[in-house]
């Protein structure tokens, strides 16, 4: 089992949901809870439906629920909708027109702040300036842009006219981009001249240039001005690359949402597994819609006063989820920052949630873990009594790091949600309900309405320690894997028959019915949250005409939750040294990013086999952790271990 396992293990502190929070709080008691996750399982598609009734359907669905060509399941199938319009229209028609939808800020310290009307007007801008591009239903659209509303503004803007996103994450390498492009066919990129982070420029234009060098399908590069006093330089092509400004003065801010079908294609994400190439996870419009809607309104406890802070990029499905679409449809003010934590110093977090009066504010564990390295005199001068919900999101969290957060930035007064969830299952499955459940520092708990987990092991049977599986389909699921329908089949679902959706965790339910998430039981690592498959840097290395194999693991990391460790042969007469490691971290750099970078590189001459040939990764593990080695009996070679050992200590 993973590491974490033994320090949650231990862990038995309860808090209660704090008392002033339950009192106003949407789902305020267990009971509350119980009486409507009940509902939910019993009559999923009663709930579901009951769910939907709150948004706008350009016509209602035939059926919740279509299992007959299951796993290709088919919510709200008949429906007409537009999630686009979910999010903005419907509040312009409820008055809600003047609040804030969007205060941003820039690294720099430049300010927007954008109304719901506002933002309606700059998305039917860009998607009219789309459409005069020739973007239509259907096409596949890549946005590779910095944290700046325009991010914001592009995908709603596809929503409303049924181009497909896919958004690429501003640390993704130019061949990242390549690889993307061309799997989705995409026609057209939208990027930025650039963008800010830690006080220097990300020349985002540059790397889609020669990313889209060799990609055919890409019709047009359009170009968004970062803004500000700022001179980025920035190479156009001519024919090819298109200035937005130049574009949205012809056109005006009428372009009606466009009636899409229920399962009509909304975004692609590329995510890790456990092979080289990532998977182009589909989501489409009207399941995600009521799925995001709904766990955003009870997890988060939105209210119309509230002012939401998620600290995510929009590169990742966190971003999608709760800075985009879950947010926006339940109404509510958000902030939005371009740049880093620590910039220009290791207070502006919490200077923006003075700044802006943040009430719920949802980040990463490995966030926590630097802020209470850098200490807490960063929050001690700040204002934080806005706050009244915390969130985390994206690996499992210490629970040293739950206490400092729920003492330290919550001041005990504000409940925890500890959301476990993936780019595959669109929202939130696991988590507390703030007003509702009990939180144990670490633990996940208990599942969203709808959601019926289990864990089993391998043979599909209950336990308490094991893999963590999910019984029933739900509105958010992932619809396939692109382009490759039998990937998704055989990755998702083939483990337990097809009964339970697999996502690839480690879970322990405890005596009280908690899940504890114990991290991945794949080759995925979870780098500050951020997911990489071990195979991708596998596949990098190898691609060396020296580097004869590679193995790359995940171990504990104090900040970043898992670090990578990559242990590489090289061939026969080639000596080890510093300038085969330099090419091969500037291998990973240009295949992948700088954030896939391992903590060290291991040369070795040889990797732990069995006689059959397969690496021994536990072993790895063992070794760069330095811990006992487990059974070695089974080793073709047993010396090598000893071998790398030495290397490793060296
Ligand atoms: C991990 C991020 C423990 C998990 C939303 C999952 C978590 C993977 C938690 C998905 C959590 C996410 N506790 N582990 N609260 N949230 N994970 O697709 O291993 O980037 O499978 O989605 O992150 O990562 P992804």
């Amino acid at each position: 089992m993973p590491k974490n396992f033994e320090t949650v293990s231990h862990e038995n502190r309860s808090f209660e949901p704090p008392k002033v929070f339950a009192k106003e709080a949407r789902i305020g008691s267990e009971a509350a809870y119980q009486e409507l996750y009940q509902r939910s399982i019993a009559d999923p598609e009663g709930f579901w439906a009951e769910a939907a009734q709150d948004l706008h359907w350009f016509k209602r669905w035939d059926s919740v629920l279509d299992s007959t060509e299951a796993p290709f399941y088919k919510w709200f199938d008949g429906a007409q909708t537009n999630i686009c319009y979910n999010c903005l229209d419907r509040h312009l028609e409820n008055g809600l027109g003047d609040r804030v939808a969007l205060h941003w800020e820039g690294e720099p310290g430049d300010q927007i702040s954008l109304s719901f009307s506002d933002l309606h007007a700059e998305v039917s801008r860009f998607a009219n300036v789309l459409k005069k591009l020739g973007i239509g239903k259907g096409d596949r659209v890549a946005v590779y842009l910095p944290m700046i509303p325009e991010l914001v503004i592009s995908l709603l803007a596809c929503a409303r006219i049924g181009a497909v996103h896919s958004v690429i994450f501003g640390g993704f390498s130019a061949d990242s981009i390549r690889d993307r492009v061309l799997d989705s066919k995409t026609k057209m990129v939208i990027t930025a001249d650039g963008g800010f982070r830690r006080g220097k420029i990300l020349e985002l234009k540059k790397i889609v240039d020669e990313g889209v060098a060799v990609c055919d399908c890409v019709q047009n590069v359009l170009v968004i001005k970062r803004g500000g006093e700022f001179d980025i330089d920035c190479p156009m092509t001519k024919g090819r690359d298109l200035w937005y400004e130049d574009l949205v003065d012809e056109v005006d801010a009428t372009c009606p949402a466009e009636p899409m079908e229920a399962e009509d294609l909304l975004f692609l994400l590329y995510t890790s597994g456990t092979t080289g190439k990532p998977k182009g996870i589909m989501h489409t419009t009207a399941g995600y819609q009521v799925f995001t809607y709904l766990t955003s309104k009870y997890v988060f406890d939105l209210k119309p006063d509230d002012v939401y802070w998620c600290t995510a990029d929009v590169g990742w499905i966190t971003g999608h989820s709760y800075i985009v679409y879950g947010i926006l449809q339940n109404g509510v003010t958000q902030v939005m920052y371009e740049g880093a934590p620590d910039f220009p110093n290791q207070g502006r977090f919490w200077e923006i949630i003075e700044r802006y009066k943040v009430t719920t504010f949802y980040t990463a564990p490995t966030a926590i873990r630097a802020f209470m390295k850098w200490g807490d005199d960063w929050l001690a001068e700040k204002d934080l009594s806005s706050l009244r919900l915390l969130g985390t999101v994206g690996e499992p969290i210490n629970p040293e790091a739950w206490m400092w957060y729920h003492a330290k930035v919550g001041a005990e007064r504000c409940p925890i949600v500890d959301t476990w969830w993936q780019t595959e299952t669109g929202g939130h499955m696991l988590t507390p309900m703030p007003g509702a459940t009990a939180t144990k520092p670490g633990c996940a708990t208990v599942p969203f309405f709808g959601i019926e987990p289990d864990v089993l092991t391998e043979d599909g049977e209950s336990v308490e320690a094991g893999i963590l599986a999910i019984k029933q389909p739900w509105p958010g699921m992932l619809r396939g894997i692109y382009s490759d329908p039998q990937r998704f089949k055989e990755t998702y679902w083939c483990k337990w028959g097809g009964k339970y959706y697999f996502p690839g965790d480690g879970a322990r339910k405890d005596e009280d019915g908690y899940y504890w998430i114990l991290g991945r039981v794949d080759d995925v690592v979870n780098v500050s949250g951020h997911r990489i498959g071990t195979a991708e840097l596998e596949s990098v290395f190898v691609e060396h005409t020296d580097v004869a194999e590679s193995a790359v693991i995940g171990i504990p990391h104090e900040i970043k939750g898992q670090g990578l460790i990559a242990f590489v042969t090289v061939i026969d007469g080639r000596e080890f040294d510093d300038k085969l490691r330099q090419e091969l971290v500037a291998m990973i750099d240009k295949s992948i990013g700088k954030f896939a970078r391992p903590e060290r590189i291991v040369f070795s001459h040889d990797l732990p086999k069995t006689r059959s040939g397969k690496i021994m990764r536990r072993l790895l593990r063992d070794i760069a952790e330095g811990r006992e080695l487990g059974n070695t009996t089974t080793l073709a070679d047993p010396g090598v271990v000893k071998n790398l050992q030495v290397q490793f200590e060296k």
